[in-house]
């Protein structure tokens, strides 16, 4: 079986969720040789491409039945506060799920949960966080630290010793020059030039970047700090 650059491994994964981000986590999987034992979706009454194959799973307010799970678990919502919700709620071990097109240097720590999709590189001694998504061709330099929750869109460039904070999303294409600090639950517009630093709870865009008036950032977790529900028996 494809090893990955992560040093983690298991012949299959479940797979939560079910929309278009999930197709692409599967393919990745895929390219690993890890299969998908099953997909749950927390919303069955949305669309979801029919070949998925998916079976109802809790929802974020219910008991549903989610069973024991034998294997790990990777999260395939795109939205930052749910990946942090669902942690709160699954009790599930947390697979990491790597693209063989990936680049990731062997110094570079990288936490459970998170996804790393195709092309994307990261380099030496960067630490990134758990449950990050860090996108198609996303370019994360050496030293970086990326927060958990955090989602680093397609063709993202973070340049050398770059933080971003706890589930803050950067936009697609957008560029962070060396040594910015980045806060947590912020958002970064696509395209954005980053040359300053940038605070929590804000949302900047733009070439040089500029905080939107009233802007809050992205959306926090409403189950922040609660214990774990027990929901799997
Ligand atoms: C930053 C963003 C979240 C703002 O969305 P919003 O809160 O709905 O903001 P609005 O569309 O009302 O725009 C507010 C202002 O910011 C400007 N603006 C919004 N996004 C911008 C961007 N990316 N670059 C430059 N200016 C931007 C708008 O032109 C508008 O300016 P004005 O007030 O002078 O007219 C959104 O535009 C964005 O870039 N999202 C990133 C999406 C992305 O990359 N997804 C990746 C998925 S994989």
């Amino acid at each position: 079986m494809y090893r990955n650059p992560t040093g983690f491994q298991s012949d299959f994964y479940y797979v939560y969720g079910a929309g278009g981000h999930a197709h692409v986590v599967i393919d990745c999987l895929r390219s690993q040789g890890i299969g998908v034992k099953a997909i749950f979706d927390d919303h069955p009454e949305r669309r979801h491409p029919g070949h998925l194959g998916v079976r109802p799973g809790i929802r974020m307010t219910g008991n549903g039945d989610f069973p024991v799970l034998e294997y790990p678990v990777v999260l395939c919502v795109g939205r930052n506060a749910e990946r942090a919700e669902l942690v709160e709620l699954l009790e599930a071990r947390y697979g990491i799920a790597c693209h063989t097109s990936a680049i990731v240097a062997p110094s570079a720590k990288i936490g459970a949960g998170t996804v790393i999709l195709h092309g994307a590189i990261i380099q030496p001694n960067t630490v990134i966080g758990r449950h990050v998504l860090v996108n198609t061709a996303a370019s994360i330099d050496h030293d970086n630290r990326i927060g958990d929750f955090a989602h680093i869109s397609p063709h993202v460039t973070l340049c050398g010793h770059v933080e971003v904070g706890e589930g803050t999303h950067i936009g697609a294409g957008a560029m962070v020059i060396p040594k910015v600090k980045i806060g947590k639950w912020s958002t970064i517009g696509a395209g954005t030039v980053v040359l300053h630093d940038i605070g929590d709870h804000v949302t900047a865009v733009g070439n040089p970047a500029r905080i939107l008036a009233g802007s809050t950032g992205q959306v926090m977790p409403q189950l922040q700090g609660r214990p774990a529900a027990g929901l799997l028996r």
